[in-house]
């Protein structure tokens, strides 16, 4: 089986570590460096649970190999939530019922972030655009929606 050296920083911090060729990211972050708010929904690319940032861009860390986040910076809700950046989003996730089981919510936090990160007041159809890869089977997506608006109508997040 063939390995790699990975050299890569995960929320600020320097990780090197020897991983699979085949390794996926999400099951690095999650088994290596057990960052489990990262979660693993379809595993195809499709739900947006396992969505992290890659140098500040949303991306499937389930359809992107470990090997390929080598000399990236990589963020994960854990990141995001250590330096405040999604707290704004995360009260009104619950103000608004946002969320029930919770499985899909992290994925929608960084996608939201990302969102919020370019465009400080979009409106409802560019949100719901930007949410549009995340399945969620549990609130009907309008509170999640809502909860988008009011956390950038009245937004104090860390920046992006
Ligand atoms: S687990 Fe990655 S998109 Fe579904
Ligand atoms: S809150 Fe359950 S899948 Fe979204």
């Amino acid at each position: 089986m063939t390995h790699v050296s990975i050299d890569l920083t995960v929320n600020g911090r320097a990780v090197r570590e020897t991983v699979q060729a085949r390794m996926t990211l999400v099951d690095f972050v999650r088994e290596r460096l057990d960052l489990t708010g990262t979660h693993v929904g379809c595993a195809h690319g499709v739900c947006g649970a396992c969505l992290v940032l890659i140098d500040g861009v949303a991306a499937r860390s389930c359809v992107m190999l470990a090997a390929s986040a080598d000399g990236r910076a990589v963020e994960t809700i854990e990141g995001l939530s250590e330096r405040g950046a999604t707290r704004n989003l995360a009260e009104a996730f619950t103000r608004h019922g946002g969320l029930q089981c919770g499985f899909c919510t992290p994925g929608i936090l960084v996608a939201a972030h990302a969102l919020l990160a370019e465009t400080t007041r979009p409106t409802r159809d560019g949100i719901r655009e930007a949410l549009a890869g995340h399945i969620c089977r549990c609130t009907g997506y309008e509170p999640i929606v809502d909860a988008v608006a009011d956390a950038a109508a009245g937004r104090q997040d860390a920046g992006p």
